[in-house]
């Protein structure tokens, strides 16, 4: 098995469902090695070895929902709510252009009041206005009407990430809220596509209740979507969480986590995928480890430490102590110690997104 995954590998060619659960049940060191350079050969051919950066700036820990693994939930009182002022998120894209990052990424607890609505499509449109380099704007806001995808699009977004979570429908059920629907959110999928946005979903992995099979199914979403980026992460234990309370000392799985990078990068090879911060909180060298599973974008935090620990999804979240000016120094280190470099001030998309766009354009969508 793992001969013909190399072969697809070189020859350009996306492996299969079963080659997928191969790499997802993979234990042994050896092959898993050769796994993962043949993930890391494909990214190399596909989209390269330069790093994309995107500052992330968590705006508000403020959150409509309830989801049962999340920190931040609605539910959990012992939160300190926050919302950055305007000025301050202006402040953070100032100093994502100082770095040179290019791109920036704002990501806030779900909420869809007018007020909110209204607060980020002006915020959109003072960032873009900044004089010096255009920045690239991310959102990860959560499942909104197709009207506020637009709005917020016209103002100045091109790139939005909303994560399934999980593509089965009973696992779904059984991490969520009775009025939380993936039907919805993979609906919000299509309407952010509709709205013109570059596209980015993903999952957790290594959720209780989760099986390999249900993970492969997962890839084999991304790629029906055809979804131009992927963020996914390790599933992590928030003890004042329902899922934590009823699974307290479940294990977190960093190596199920980069496999489920290696595949992902094996079967859909031209997309942009997130080497995320759940990595980094399972090993300090977990976002590396990931970019040589086959990521290829990082999202330092550009935010103020102040708010730092009011935003665990997750618990030993790391980054709560070290400033944005540290970060690009340990992350320009970091990259360079796997022989890798940081493309700075660019917007980094992915070719497969020009390509998606021109196929979506001929067949008239
Ligand atoms: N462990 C790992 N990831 C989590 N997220 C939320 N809670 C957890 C957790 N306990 C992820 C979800 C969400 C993203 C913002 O953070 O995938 O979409
Ligand atoms: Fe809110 Fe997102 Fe956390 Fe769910 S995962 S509770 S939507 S911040």
């Amino acid at each position: 098995m793992i001969e013909k995954i190399k072969q697809k590998a070189l020859a350009g060619e996306g492996i299969s469902r079963e080659e997928i659960l191969f790499v997802l049940s993979c234990s042994d060191r050896e092959s898993l090695k050769e796994i993962f350079s043949a993930a890391y050969a494909v990214k190399l051919r596909e989209v390269g070895r330069k790093v994309h950066l995107r500052g992330l700036v968590e705006i508000s820990n403020i959150c409509t929902k309830n989801c049962f693994y999340c920190g931040i939930r609605r539910g959990n009182s012992a939160v300190s709510r926050y919302a950055l002022s305007q000025e301050e998120i202006l402040e953070c894209a100032r100093l994502t252009q100082k770095f040179e990052y290019g791109s920036l990424v704002l990501q806030a607890g779900e909420r869809c009041d007018a007020a909110f609505v209204d607060f980020i499509e002006d915020t959109l449109r003072k960032i873009k206005a900044l004089p010096g380099f255009e920045l690239g704007i991310t959102l990860s806001l959560g499942e909104q009407s197709l009207e506020t995808y637009k709005r917020w699009f016209a103002a100045g977004a091109h790139r939005y990430l909303l994560r399934i979570e999980t593509s089965s429908e009973k696992l779904y059920r059984e991490l969520h809220p009775a009025d939380h629907l993936l039907s919805e959110r993979k609906a919000c999928l299509d309407r952010l596509r509709d709205a013109g946005y570059m596209v980015g979903t993903g999952v957790m992995s290594g959720l209780p209740g989760q099986t390999l099979e249900s993970l492969a199914d997962d890839i084999e979403f991304f790629r029906r979507q055809k979804v131009d980026m992927i963020g996914m992460g390790p599933y992590i234990t928030h003890h004042a969480t329902p899922l934590g309370e009823k699974y307290p000392d479940y294990p977190s799985d960093l190596s199920l986590g980069l496999k489920m990078i290696a595949a992902t990068r094996l079967a859909l090879r031209n997309v942009n995928i997130a080497s995320t911060t759940a990595l980094q909180t399972l090993a300090p060298d977990g976002r590396e480890q990931g970019l040589l599973a086959g990521a290829n974008v990082i999202m330092p935090n550009v935010g103020d430490l102040v708010h730092r620990k009011d935003y665990l999804l997750y618990e030993n979240k790391p980054g709560t102590d070290e400033n944005a000016a540290d970060t690009r120094k340990n992350l320009e280190r970091a990259i360079a110690a796997i022989g890798e470099e940081i493309e700075y001030n660019t917007w980094g998309d992915p070719t497969f997104f020009s390509a998606g766009k021109e196929s979506r354009q001929r067949k008239g969508m």
